[in-house]
């Protein structure tokens, strides 16, 4: 730690050590992106969405577009959840409208064919590092990974899909060989989080956006115990390092999975009722659950939203967020709009 950085507080690390704030802290998902006009220029200047990922200048430079021009508690490390795959030597790109396209992995011989190479991810941590050594001490760093179940969703269909039908069957048909290219996700995402957190990242966020598809039993192997694996031997490496989950869509799984993974805090998705996760989970931290929309049409419907999290949330330890990301034509005043209303400096 930066001996300047001592003693000085970041409200997020309080939430996430079981601190109900008054004024709750406040980032949000996909805050760097195409919805601000200085984000969509470096991205120009970059070439592909790739090789901004790559170039730690540029990619530390979007990190903290957000951060200047809405002062969030926390930055997210810019990086996208498919460089494991992309360091795991499987194709990848990312089609103009069409999100990631990568050659699918569906059986033994594909999953033979790749090795995690971590020197690959080494421009990604000169970001986080570059990142850390540019904001204020109380600005905290998130770093991140994709939960295994997700990144393998992506690997396995190619890219999204409406059900990941391809995926689910693999993981019935031959949960040994589906099994082993978890266990991989689950080292690589050991070794990258561990990176970030050695290149100074204050805390990470597991993104298991496809959480919500799956049956309990498969629920169970598949997302909580390689949560839980990275958990723990995340932890093991660096005491105290703190640790949020986000099992978007999970529902009625969202206890089980907070209890048995061990992460210190859980995002919440939109659909999640507030009251019932709050009688579930008393003195979990928790993040999120405003709905995109509402930051997207502004007036009456942010505010309202706004308003009620923070009244549904008063007294419990929680972080503001959104149940998704930023949504791409979202105007950027509502987003200083959000950032101003939740600290109580507008009305
Ligand atoms: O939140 C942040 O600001 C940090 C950066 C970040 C990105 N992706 C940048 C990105 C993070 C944390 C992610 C996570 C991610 N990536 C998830 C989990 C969260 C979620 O959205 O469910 C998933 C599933 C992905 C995979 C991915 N990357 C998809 C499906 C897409 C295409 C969709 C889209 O919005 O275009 C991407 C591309 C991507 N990742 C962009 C950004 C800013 C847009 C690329 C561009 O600028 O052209």
């Amino acid at each position: 730690m930066l001996k300047e950085n001592l003693g000085i507080r970041k409200p997020i690390l309080d939430v996430l050590s079981g601190v109900a704030l008054e004024k709750p802290p406040v980032w949000l998902m996909r805050q760097a992106g195409r919805y601000l006009p200085e984000y969509r220029k470096v991205r120009a200047e970059a070439g592909s969405f790739l090789d901004l990922c790559f170039n730690p200048a540029l990619a530390a430079e979007v990190t903290l577009q957000p951060i200047r021009r809405f002062a969030m508690d926390a930055a997210i490390l810019f990086s996208d959840i498919l460089v494991i795959p992309h360091a795991m030597g499987q194709k990848l790109e990312y089609l103009e409208g069409e999100g990631p396209k990568l050659a699918p992995v569906r059986d033994r011989a594909g999953l033979q064919a790749l090795r995690y190479v971590s020197g690959r991810l080494d421009p990604v941590l000169e970001t986080v590092r570059r990142t850390r050594a540019e904001l204020p001490p109380e600005i905290a760093l998130i770093g991140f990974a994709g939960s295994p179940w997700t990144v393998a969703a992506y690997m396995v269909e190619g890219g999204g899909s409406r059900d990941f039908a391809a995926t689910r069957g693999w993981a019935y048909s031959d949960p040994e060989a589906f099994g082993e290219l978890i266990d991989r996700l689950v080292d690589a995402s050991v070794e990258y989080l561990s990176g970030q957190i050695q290149a100074g990242a204050d805390l990470v966020q597991l993104f298991d956006s496809w959480s919500g598809i799956l049956a309990p039993d498969q629920f169970a192997r598949w997302v909580i115990e390689p949560t839980k694996a990275i958990v723990t031997r995340l932890r093991a490496k660096h005491p105290g390092i703190r640790i949020i989950g986000f099992p978007r869509a999970a529902g009625t799984l969202i206890a089980r999975y907070a209890a048995a993974t061990g992460v210190d805090a859980v995002g919440l998705d939109t659909q999640v009722p507030l009251d019932l996760i709050r009688a579930e989970l008393p003195s979990t931290p928790l993040q999120g659950n405003l709905d995109p929309i509402r930051l997207l049409t502004g007036g009456d419907a942010l505010d309202r939203g706004i308003d009620d999290i923070l009244q549904a949330m008063a007294g419990h330890p929680y972080i503001f967020n959104l149940g998704h990301g930023v949504m791409q034509p979202t105007p950027p005043e509502h987003v200083g709009h959000l950032v101003q209303r939740i600290r109580g400096e507008t009305r």
